[in-house]
């Protein structure tokens, strides 16, 4: 989809095939809005004036109040020529900010996919009352949702009718002030290219993404300036990599290790030293030896959820040439039951040294991150370490997928990630760590073992066992098991692989290290 932006003032009629979408605003109960239905700004009260009343009847008829991510399909009103009008509504003014914005965009989005349209003009007139958000920002973060709406996974689909496809094709924004909103796009289409990308990998099956074909994607990052570096089998055998090659030698599929170096910041100095993302890249999880009940195993294709959004992530911030030095280390092996595959009880030793009985098969990512987090931290002496995986069922009994889970050993850099998290709208929660946890990973023929004795608190001894394999940096490990695929759409997150991760970590960087 084409994303425009004009200064010219909204058309009050199109050419066929062209929609119309205006924004409204939910009443806020004072004395004027006392009917409740959804209010309509200057543009959409000439247009309701052009259709002779159509569209506030329509309104009413609906009993549409102009609620965040909701919209609505008015057709063929008299008067105005077009097949469709779509109002989408922002939620009450005074709370509106970017998250209402984007989300007016994708449902706006979501009624236009269903029908012929083309092209769509749409007005970005901010209501009044609005405080926290410039005309501008309010049409690039309508912009912004609309274009996250619009990703479909379809490639493989070869049958599908074509009515079923969407048609939209162009989006045209009119607001005033369209070079701030440009500028203000750009930035987002570049985190949106990246949520795509992130989005695409966790969706592809795991006969066509498995170790070294994630790390050719990982290569297409060149183009835009990212240097890769990737270990093979050999490197990482003779680097004593021996907890990510126990987990990967069950599978035909040879492991990798894949570094992406963005340089966007300072040679020199403090601020030289890299920020640095770390992702379970399982690209297959069948639980090994251990394995995993054959109902739902297929969501396993996505146990590579953590890699893929670094992998997005390094795209985002080398798209919109982010003005820090990166780094994103992505740990990818399949996860096989056969007769070379790793056995319950096997003790491998990990790069850090300290040695590790496997007492679970299925617990792999751990014992992958083990071995990144350490050569991430040993190799590149970064400024903190953020870890992404699918690591534990466990986070989903706790949170679902409403939040991710948080585990940090440093509080400012747990608190900013929380907090760029709520603005982006993928929230987290933070769960403790403690001794107490961390004594359930003892084991008693080695340093430590990769699933807990005694019950409960998966995630938690999970994250223990992690932060075994993390030195004095600070520190942060998201659990996205529960928020890396979703079966429902949202205004914005179409069901499928969501790319939860990318958004939050791009408006980390940028409002802490830019
Ligand atoms: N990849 C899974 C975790 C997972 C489960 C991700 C469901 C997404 C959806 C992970 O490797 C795993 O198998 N974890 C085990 C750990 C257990 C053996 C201690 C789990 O959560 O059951
Ligand atoms: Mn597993
Ligand atoms: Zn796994």
């Amino acid at each position: 989809m084409k994303i425009a932006f004009s200064d010219t003032s909204m058309p009050q009629t199109a050419a066929k095939g062209t929609a119309l979408v205006i924004l409204a605003r939910q009443a806020d109960g004072g004395k004027k809005d006392a009917e409740g239905h959804a209010r309509l700004g200057a543009v959409g009260q000439a247009l309701d004036k052009a259709a002779d009343g159509a569209l506030l009847r329509a309104i009413e008829a609906a009993r549409y109040k102009g609620a965040k991510g909701t919209a609505l399909s008015v057709l063929a009103p008299a008067g105005l020529g077009v097949a469709r009008v779509v109002v989408a509504g922002l939620g009450k003014a005074r709370e509106l900010d970017e998250l209402a914005a984007q989300a007016a965009g994708g449902a706006a989005y979501g009624e236009l996919a269903k029908g012929s349209d083309e092209t769509a003009v749409l007005a970005a007139e901010a209501p009044k009352g609005a405080r926290k958000l410039k005309a501008a920002d309010l049409a690039a973060n309508v912009a912004f949702g609309a274009r996250l709406a619009s990703y479909r996974f379809d490639k493989y689909r070869t049958k599908e009718k074509p009515e079923k496809k969407p048609r939209l094709a162009d989006l045209s924004l009119h607001v005033k002030g369209a070079v701030a909103a440009r500028r203000a796009f750009a930035r987002l289409d570049a985190v949106a290219d990246g949520v795509f990308f992130t989005r695409d990998l966790v969706s592809e099956p795991g006969n066509v993404i498995y170790p070294e074909s994630l790390t050719q994607e990982a290569r297409k990052l060149s183009k835009l300036g990212v240097k890769i570096e990737v270990l093979d089998e050999k490197k990482m055998g003779a680097l004593g990599f021996g907890a990510l090659l126990g987990v990967a030698q069950g599978s035909v599929h040879p492991p990798r290790l894949v570094v992406m170096r963005w340089q966007g910041g300072p040679k020199t100095g403090a601020k030289a030293q890299p920020l640095a993302f770390v992702g379970k890249g399982v690209t297959f999880d069948s639980g090994g030896i251990s394995i995993k009940p054959s109902k739902g195993m297929e969501d396993m294709k996505w146990d590579m959820g953590g890699a893929g959004v670094v992998i997005g992530l390094m795209k985002a911030l080398a798209g919109r040439k982010a003005k820090v030095n990166a780094i994103g280390v992505v740990g990818l092996v399949e996860n096989m039951p056969s007769g070379s595959a790793q056995r319950p009880g096997d003790i491998v030793t990990s790069y850090s040294g300290q040695t590790i009985e496997v007492l679970n098969t299925d617990a792999e990512g751990r014992l992958v991150l083990a071995d990144a987090l350490w050569y991430c931290q040993e190799k590149y002496k970064p400024r903190f370490m953020v870890d992404l995986a699918t690591l534990t069922g466990a986070i989903i009994v706790s949170l679902g997928s409403h939040h991710a889970g948080l585990f940090s050993n440093d509080d400012k850099l747990a608190t900013h990630l929380k907090s760029a998290g709520s603005a982006v709208g993928e929230k987290l929660w933070r769960l403790p760590l403690g001794e107490a946890y961390d004594r359930a990973m003892d084991s008693k023929v080695a340093d430590v073992q990769n699933i807990s004795s005694g019950g409960g608190a998966g995630s938690i001894t999970a994250a223990q066992f992690l932060q075994r394999f993390v030195n004095d940096v600070p520190w942060a490990h998201l659990d996205i098991a529960g928020v890396t695929w979703s079966s429902k759409d949202a205004p914005t997150v179409p069901a499928g692989g969501t790319g939860f991760g990318v958004r939050l970590l791009d408006r980390f960087v940028a409002d802490h290290y830019e």
